[in-house]
């Protein structure tokens, strides 16, 4: 979710959208000093997402299921692991999530300002994480303090301190796991992390590495995406009062999802994703050749003039066809339900036990790329 452009055309303090609204219509492909060919124009976004015989997902040499699979391979598991994040199999636990909300939103202090992203984003992705996951209480702050890591070391392109930070998240992982497996190697438990170490692919069980890759994908990146909304959500709350008064006045789950998928386009803080080419292309009539790695800037593609008109636009239903906050393709996110669901309980918890949510006296502090999103949106809520 992250992306790298050229130190020449990223001054320290510029954020993924201004950098990107200024290049997209002049330098479309970016090749920067990576030797990466970023996209930034919506149609070639959309198009290397949807061809991916040419841009394939294969980027990594670390396991990453199902992100870095290509083709039937892909398909398979996709098949065996959909079936946790549809929306029959979420609906249960949305009281759950309801639940969490609320307590949240009552505990959390009246008058003074918080911050939106660390004390309600990530404190809520992980509680409803964990209750989804069916992981102990326990797990809780080393989680939260585990999203803020990792947020600094992707802002800091530390690639030592990413690996630390990986290596503790797989640490966390394993202490799941573990309990969950008999003397025998049979898995214990009916929780959905229990379910998951059931799964059988191709006829045979999950391998251990492969389980750790689900969770990781599942929940490593994702509690920070959830959290980065949860900033942007509240921000546009704080700093768009009609958009608050509107939303106040109790709108519908699809109105209230429409418009928090139409925020989170004109601010998409999930940046970009990578792919390599199998073959040379023509992008934007920018060659590139084969073997070459790709990205997919969605934040500058949902903020595509051509497609959108003013990129700041608030159109819910007129852009909702053309958003690609959650992808498009055979690797569009499957937690999109999940995702949804999360973020509509949070903003309607917040909205409910306040009668206003304020902007703190101190400037938020927006990411800089590679992270997109804020980095910190002080609020108060009344
Ligand atoms: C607001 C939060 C989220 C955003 C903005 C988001 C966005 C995306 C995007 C843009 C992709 C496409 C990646 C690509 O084409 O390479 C993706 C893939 C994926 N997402 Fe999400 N996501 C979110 C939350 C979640 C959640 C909650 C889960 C799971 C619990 C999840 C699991 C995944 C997985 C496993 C993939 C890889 C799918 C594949 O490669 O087939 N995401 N997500």
């Amino acid at each position: 979710m992250t992306d790298h452009l050229p130190e020449e055309i990223s001054p320290a303090g510029r954020d993924a959208r201004a950098l990107t609204d200024a290049l997209r219509h002049r330098n479309p492909v970016v090749h920067n000093v990576r030797d990466e060919w970023v996209l930034l124009r919506h149609a070639d976004v959309k198009a290397a997402a949807l061809d991916d015989a040419t841009f394939s997902s294969a980027v990594s040499a670390h396991l990453q299921i199902p992100n870095g699979l290509d083709g039937d391979e892909h398909t398979r598991f996709r098949a065996a692991l959909d079936p946790f994040l549809t929306p029959e199999a979420i609906a249960p636990a949305e009281p759950l999530f309801a639940a969490l909300a609320a307590r949240l939103a009552s505990e959390l202090p009246r008058g003074d300002a918080i911050d939106a992203v660390d004390e309600i984003g990530a404190v809520f992705a992980v509680r409803a994480q964990s209750a989804w996951l069916g992981w102990p209480a326990e797990l809780e702050d080393p989680l939260v303090a585990w999203v803020s890591a990792n947020h600094a070391a992707s802002r800091a392109g530390d690639r030592d301190r990413l690996a630390a930070v990986a290596a503790e998240f797989d640490a966390l992982i394993e202490s799941v796991l573990a309990p969950r497996r008999g003397p025998g190697g049979e898995v214990l438990g009916d929780d959905l992390t229990s379910a998951l170490m059931r799964v059988e692919v191709d006829g045979r069980p999950l391998r251990h590495e492969e389980i750790v890759s689900v969770l990781r994908n599942w929940t490593g990146g994702d509690l920070g995406s959830i959290a980065l909304c949860v900033g942007v959500l509240l921000h546009d709350l704080a700093s768009q009062p009609d958009l608050q008064r509107r939303l106040r006045a109790g709108v519908g789950d699809a109105e209230l999802d429409a418009a928090i998928d139409e925020l989170l386009r004109i601010d998409d803080p999930f940046v970009s994703n990578r792919r390599v080419t199998t073959c040379p292309v023509t992008m934007s009539g920018v060659d590139i050749p084969a073997g070459a790695k790709v990205k997919l800037h969605w934040t500058s593609a949902n903020r595509d003039e051509a497609v959108f008109g003013d990129p700041d636009g608030f159109d819910p239903v007129g852009h909702a066809a053309d958003n690609l906050v959650y992808g498009i393709g055979r690797h569009v996110c499957p937690g999109r339900t999940l995702a949804t669901v999360e973020l509509r309980i949070a903003v309607r918890a917040l909205l409910e036990a306040t009668s206003w949510i304020d902007r703190g006296e101190d400037h938020p502090v927006r990411e800089v790329h590679p992270v997109g999103g804020w980095a910190a949106v002080p609020v108060i809520l009344t």
